[in-house]
C-alpha cells in the first residue's frame, strides 16, 4: 500500500527540502518504491537540491495543476533511483489559485510504496493541499524560538484536518546553550522529536554539488540520522551498523 507522507514545517528555510531529497534518496536504497512531489509550487527548489535540469517545456505539478497535463505526465526519473514530479517557478499561473493535488495524487496509489511532498512554507492553501494530500506528515524545525512558534502552528493545523503526525524532526542542531534542547521542543510542540540532525556545512555544500548528502557523504551524522529516519518512516527495523561502518565514524570522528 501507498503511504503519502508530507515534510511541513510553517517556517521556511528550516530543511524540508533537504531532509525530502535524502529520505527519498535512503528509501531508494533501503530498497522502496518512492516518488518525490515538489509541493513548494511558488517557491519550487526540489529540482534545484537534485540537480534536475528544468527546461520551460518540461511538463511538471504547475501543468497538473492547471489541468493541462495528467499528472503520470509530470513523472521523472532522478539517476539515484526514485521519481520526481517537479513545479517550475517560471511556469507559475498567477491567474490560479489551485493547489489541490489531492484530486491527482490519487493517480499514483499502488505504484510506489511512499510518496513524498516537500511542503511550502507557511500555512495558507499551498500547505493546505500538501496536508490534505497526505496520510501523515512529519513537522520539521530548527531549535530557535521563531521555528518552533511556526512548528506549533503547523501542528494545530494538522490537528485541526485530524492529521497524523510521525513526529518532530529538530533539524540544524549545534549544541550551542542558547538553542532549544529536545526535551523543551517536546513539550513546546507536545509531539516527540523523532530524529535530531546536526548542523554541517556539507548540507549546506549539497546543495551546490545537486547531491543529498546521504549519497555524498553517507558517513557524516547527519546522514546516519537521516538514514535511520528512512527505515522508522515506513516502519521498519534500523539495521545495525556493522563493525567497519562504526570503525570509519570513530576515525573520522564525524
Ligand atoms: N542540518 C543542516 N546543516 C546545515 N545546513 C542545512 C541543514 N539542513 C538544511 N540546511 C541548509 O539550509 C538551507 C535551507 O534548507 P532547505 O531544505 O532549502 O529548507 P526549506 O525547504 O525548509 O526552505 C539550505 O541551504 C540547506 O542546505
Ligand atoms: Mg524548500
Amino acid at each position: 500500500m501507498t503511504r503519502i507522507l508530507s515534510i511541513v514545517s510553517g517556517k521556511g528555510g528550516v530543511g524540508k527540502t533537504t531532509l525530502v531529497s535524502n529520505l527519498s534518496t535512503s528509501l531508494v536504497k533501503n530498497g522502496k518504491k518512492v516518488i518525490v512531489i515538489d509541493g513548494n509550487v511558488t517557491g519550487s527548489n526540489l529540482h534545484i537540491h537534485l540537480g534536475i535540469e528544468a527546461t520551460d517545456n518540461m511538463v511538471t505539478l504547475n501543468d497538473v495543476l492547471d489541468g493541462k497535463a495528467f499528472i503520470t505526465q509530470a513523472i521523472y526519473r532522478h539517476p539515484i533511483g526514485f521519481s520526481i514530479i517537479p513545479a517550475l517557478l517560471s511556469k507559475i499561473n498567477y491567474d490560479n489559485n489551485n493547489f489541490d493535488l489531492k484530486k491527482h495524487i490519487f493517480e499514483l496509489l499502488g505504484e510506489y510504496d511512499i510518496i513524498l511532498i516537500d511542503a511550502a512554507a507557511g500555512l495558507g492553501e499551498e500547505v493546505q493541499a500538501a496536508i490534505n494530500s497526505s496520510d501523515v506528515s512529519i513537522i520539521i524545525t530548527n531549535p530557535d524560538p521563531a521555528s518552533l512558534v511556526n512548528a506549533l502552528h503547523t501542528k494545530k493545523l494538522l490537528e485541526l484536518k485530524e492529521k497524523d503526525v510521525v513526529g518532530v524532526v529538530l533539524n540544524k542542531v549545534r549544541g550551542e546553550k542558547d538553542e532549544h534542547n529536545k526535551k523543551y521542543v517536546e513539550e513546546y510542540v507536545g509531539l516527540p522529536v523523532i530524529c535530531e540532525i546536526p548542523y554541517h556545512h556539507k548540507i549546506r555544500r549539497s546543495v551546490y554539488k545537486k547531491m543529498p548528502v546521504v549519497e555524498s557523504d553517507p558517513h557524516l551524522k547527519a546522514s546516519r540520522k537521516m538514514k535511520t529516519l528512512a527505515y522508522t518512516i515506513v516502519d521498519e527495523e534500523v539495521p545495525k551498523e556493522n563493525l567497519l561502518e562504526q570503525i570509519k565514524v570513530i576515525i573520522l570522528n564525524i
